[in-house]
């Protein structure tokens, strides 16, 4: 079979579909004696006649069988080859949208960073929102990724753990509650509070936790960001429970501390998800491959974690 050609076995295989010379040439866009030539060539490659004629019917021969079967094996893998390198092409000029909550900004850059150097060829476009804005997205089917805690419970959302998101609470350095230890929850709520906007998901898990143990917070002051947030706690505004990621680049000794109350901290996790009935795009399957990958373990222990004071 060396000096077969793939050219002569794909016309082969539509000559033996056909059982018909004439009728091969026609779907190949062929002459009639182009096909004979092709086939008088393979059958010498072969070393055995690939059809017989019988009356005015062409028949495969045993070998012409067995040859049409092992064509039908190798165009099934030739184009399944064609699809992976359609889907390599894919990935390498491929978009991916994700939405995340803001809190995630403190660690998905450090994720997102290593992704990009694998897949150089992948954009990402990354907005931040809250946490009920990415429920409206994913319910309008804007993105192809959403990053939260808190994924909604149901059977139409493919939900994929990333890592762990313990919310604490967190004072400035001087505060009368700092160095304490285990401080009961009440005795946080007598704190003046600074909490995240409607619609945020660490302020509704801050909410439950607190309303489940009876307890009111005298919220002084709402803001939508974290990083407004630890400013005003170091302007001494009051206290908050926000995720321990948003301390990521604050120094040991710095200006703020997590305190070392009782219930807390909330532990929460980080979740990739996307509607069940979406089929991912091929950049999103690999990006929710990278997640699951043993690459994240050490990235998300890369990211730093004060302790508590
Ligand atoms: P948020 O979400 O940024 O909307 O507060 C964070 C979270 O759900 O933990």
């Amino acid at each position: 079979m060396k000096n077969a050609t793939l050219h002569q076995l794909k016309v082969f295989a539509v000559a033996a579909r056909h059982l018909s010379f004439t009728r091969a040439a026609e779907e190949l866009f062929l002459t009639q004696p182009t096909v004979s030539m092709q086939m008088k060539q393979l059958t010498k490659a072969v070393g055995l006649p690939l059809f017989e004629q019988i009356g005015k019917r062409l028949y495969l021969t045993d070998a012409g069988k067995h040859l049409a079967t092992t064509c039908q094996r190798i165009f099934s893998e030739l184009s399944e080859f064609e699809s992976v390198v359609a889907d390599l092409k894919g990935l390498k000029q491929g978009q991916l949208e994700i939405a995340a909550v803001s809190t995630t900004k403190y660690f998905l850059p450090r994720i997102i960073g290593p992704f990009c150097q694998r897949y150089p060829g992948v954009d990402i476009a990354l907005q931040f929102t809250n946490h009920e804005h990415i429920l409206n997205a994913l319910l309008e089917n804007q993105y192809d990724i959403y990053i939260l805690s808190l994924p909604p419970d149901s059977p139409e959302v493919v939900t994929l753990q990333i890592m762990e998101n313990p919310l604490v609470a967190i004072a400035p350095r001087e505060h009368a509650l700092a160095g304490q230890v285990k401080v009961p929850l009440e005795r946080l709520a007598q704190e003046p509070f600074i909490m995240r906007e409607v619609g945020s998901g660490t302020r509704r898990a801050i909410e439950e936790l607190f309303s489940e143990r009876g307890l009111e917070i005298s919220v002084r002051l709402e803001l939508g960001s974290n990083e407004a947030i630890k400013q005003a706690i170091v302007g001494g505004l009051g206290v908050s429970v926000l995720s321990k990621h948003t301390l990521a680049l604050e120094k040991e000794d710095g200006p703020l501390v997590v305190l070392d109350v009782e219930s807390l901290p909330i532990q929460r996790h980080w979740y990739a998800i996307y509607p069940a009935g979406k089929q991912p795009t091929i950049v999103a399957k690999t990006f929710l491959e990278f997640l699951e990958s043993d690459t994240l373990e050490p990235l998300s222990k890369a990211i730093p974690l004060i302790d508590e004071a």
